[in-house]
C-alpha cells in the first residue's frame, strides 16, 4: 500500500469483528515495523502492553469508561511512556552508534552527558513531556504499521490512568499515554464518510 493511500484510508474503527483475531506473528511484525518510529536521540521511551485475553480486556474496558471497542477489538495496545527511558536505553543507543561508526567511545560519553541535559532528571517535567511526546509518535506509527498488515485501529485517550495503573499493577514510572484498539472491521458494518477536516488555509500560516 502506498503511503498516501494509507493516510487516506486510515479511519478510527468503532465496530470490530469479534470473531477475527490478529495472529501473534502479525502482532510481532506490526510492533517491529512500528518501532522504526523516530524518537528524540533515538531513546525510544515507549513500553507496550498488548492486551488480547478476554479477562484482561474486561479490566481494561472498565478503566476506559466502558468503551465497547476495548473488548470487541482483537487486541488493544496500551502505550506507556517509561520515565526511566534514559537510564535504560542510552547505552544501547550510543553503543549502536559507536559500533556503526557514527562516533567513537569518547564522543559517545560526551553525547551521554548532553542527553541528560536535554531530557532532564528522572522526575523532571522535561522527562515527562519527552516520554509522552515520543510515545505518541510511536502510536501514530503503530496505527500505520497495523494498516500495512490489513489491521484497522482506533486510538483512545478516554481512560482513567489511575484506574488503569491500579488494575494492571503498573509502576509509577510508567505513564499511560494512549490505547489503540486493533482488529478487523465487522462485516455487518460499513463506515460513514470521514468527518470534515479543517483545510490548510484554516490552520496554516505561511511566514
Ligand atoms: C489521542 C486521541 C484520543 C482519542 N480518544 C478517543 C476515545 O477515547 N474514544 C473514541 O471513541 N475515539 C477517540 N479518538 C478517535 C477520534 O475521535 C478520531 O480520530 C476522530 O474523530 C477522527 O476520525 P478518524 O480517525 O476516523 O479520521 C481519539 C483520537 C486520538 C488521536
Amino acid at each position: 500500500m502506498e503511503l498516501k493511500q494509507a493516510i487516506e484510508q486510515r479511519r478510527s474503527i468503532n465496530f470490530f469483528d469479534t470473531e477475527k483475531k490478529i495472529d501473534t506473528d502479525t502482532i510481532n511484525k506490526i510492533l517491529e515495523l512500528a518501532s522504526l518510529a523516530p524518537s528524540s536521540m533515538n531513546l525510544q521511551p515507549w513500553k507496550v502492553l498488548t492486551v488480547v485475553s478476554d479477562e484482561k480486556k474486561e479490566l481494561l474496558k472498565s478503566a476506559a469508561f466502558n468503551q465497547p471497542k476495548v473488548t470487541e477489538a482483537s487486541a488493544v495496545f496500551v502505550l506507556l511512556g517509561d520515565l526511566d527511558y534514559m537510564e535504560k536505553n542510552i547505552d544501547a543507543t550510543l553503543g549502536s552508534m559507536v559500533e556503526l561508526g557514527y562516533m567513537d567511545k569518547d564522543a559517545a560519553e560526551v553525547m551521554a552527558g548532553k542527553a541528560l541535559g536535554a531530557h532532564g532528571a528522572p522526575d523532571s517535567e522535561k522527562r515527562y513531556k519527552n516520554a509522552i511526546l515520543n510515545t505518541s509518535i510511536f502510536g501514530m506509527n503503530l496505527m500505520y504499521a497495523c494498516l500495512a498488515y490489513g489491521v484497522e485501529t482506533h486510538p483512545m485517550g478516554g481512560f482513567d490512568p489511575k484506574e488503569l495503573k491500579a488494575k494492571f499493577g503498573l509502576s509509577n514510572r510508567l505513564i499511560p499515554v494512549m490505547l489503540i484498539a486493533a482488529g478487523y472491521l465487522s462485516p455487518e458494518k460499513t463506515l460513514k464518510p470521514r468527518v470534515k477536516r479543517l483545510l490548510p488555509k484554516d490552520f496554516n500560516h505561511i511566514l
